[in-house]
């Protein structure tokens, strides 16, 4: 491995997850599941700001109409949220996610470029299949794609939107669906195996060129898999558990990476943000509902 990725900020966070970059903040957010805080690192002014909430967020994206953030929180309910300094304003409920199943909570979720978002469930304990794959609409209608997931994670949607792919850690493998006209998955395959060396797939996300970059938990590693599913490099952090990570800035040729703390006290930067330099461009982040532009 002939990169490694470098410290931005120490962040410290418990379970960092989710990154996602924002062209209209020039910014950089994450969450921390465990902590119960949103994060926030600045591109251009390097500017660091932190929110606590009461009801973690499990993931963050913004609305395609550039007022606010949507957030999925461990109640499994899926709000409009805003950041006002100082403090989260949680708004409208746009979906309710398995109200009958208080042992998961919601994990991973990304929008397509429909503006659709792609949501999974898991077992908070680790230990069950409880977790499903959900797509949510634009109205808020929620759609059971797929189940049977003990952690499920890090969707992620190919540069034609034809190609879904999601994770289950637990069990080490990385699918491949297809995505059909009115939503609805096909086709479901397994695309990739982690072995035990590797540690377990977390967060992804596709390159211009459809190539999937994958955050090794327990792996200290994001490795970016061709098309066809064959390993093309990977780059190494100095921490063991690498969550996820996101194409950022105004060229979409910077890559930020989360890591977790939890479990690792040992390890001077678990938890922090990092960036590496990924040599080639990620694709612009859609925001959920109707496109605006
Ligand atoms: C989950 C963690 C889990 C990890 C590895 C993360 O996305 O949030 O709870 O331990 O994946 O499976
Ligand atoms: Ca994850």
């Amino acid at each position: 491995m002939a990169q490694e990725a470098r410290c931005v900020w120490q962040a410290r966070a418990l379970l960092g997850e989710g990154p996602l970059w924002s062209p209209r903040q020039d910014a950089v957010y994450f969450v921390d599941i465990r902590g119960s805080r949103i994060l926030r690192h600045g591109l251009s002014d390097g500017a660091q700001a932190g929110w606590e909430l009461d009801d973690a967020a499990c993931w963050l994206v913004e609305s395609a109409d550039g007022d606010g953030f949507i957030a999925g929180l461990r109640s499994r309910r899926v709000v409009r949220l805003r950041l006002e300094p100082g403090q989260v304003v949680v708004g409208g409920e746009i979906a309710r996610i398995e109200p009958d199943m208080p042992g998961n909570r919601l994990n991973d979720g990304k929008v397509d470029r429909d503006g659709r978002l792609w949501v999974g469930s898991m077992d908070d304990a680790e230990e069950g299949p409880a977790g499903s794959f959900y797509r949510i609409d634009h109205d808020g209608s929620v759609t059971r794609v797929d189940q049977g997931y003990t952690v499920a994670n890090g969707p992620a949607l190919s540069p034609d939107g034809r190609t879904i792919y999601h994770t289950d850690s637990a069990a080490r493998t990385v699918y491949a669906f297809d995505i059909g006209a009115d939503g609805g998955l096909s086709g479901k395959r397994v695309h990739i195996r982690f072995t035990e060396a590797d540690g377990y797939p977390d967060g992804m996300t596709c390159d211009a060129e459809g190539g999937l970059w994958i955050a090794h938990w327990d792996g200290a590693r994001v490795s970016r898999f061709r098309p066809d599913g064959t390993l093309d490099r990977a780059i190494a952090l100095p921490v063991s558990r690498v969550t996820s990570c996101v194409f950022a800035g105004p060229d979409l040729d910077r890559m930020f990476i989360t890591t977790a703390a939890h479990g690792r006290d040992g390890e001077l930067l678990a938890g922090a943000l990092f960036e590496c330099d990924p040599g080639v461009r990620g694709l612009p982040p859609c925001g959920f509902g109707p496109a605006t532009r």
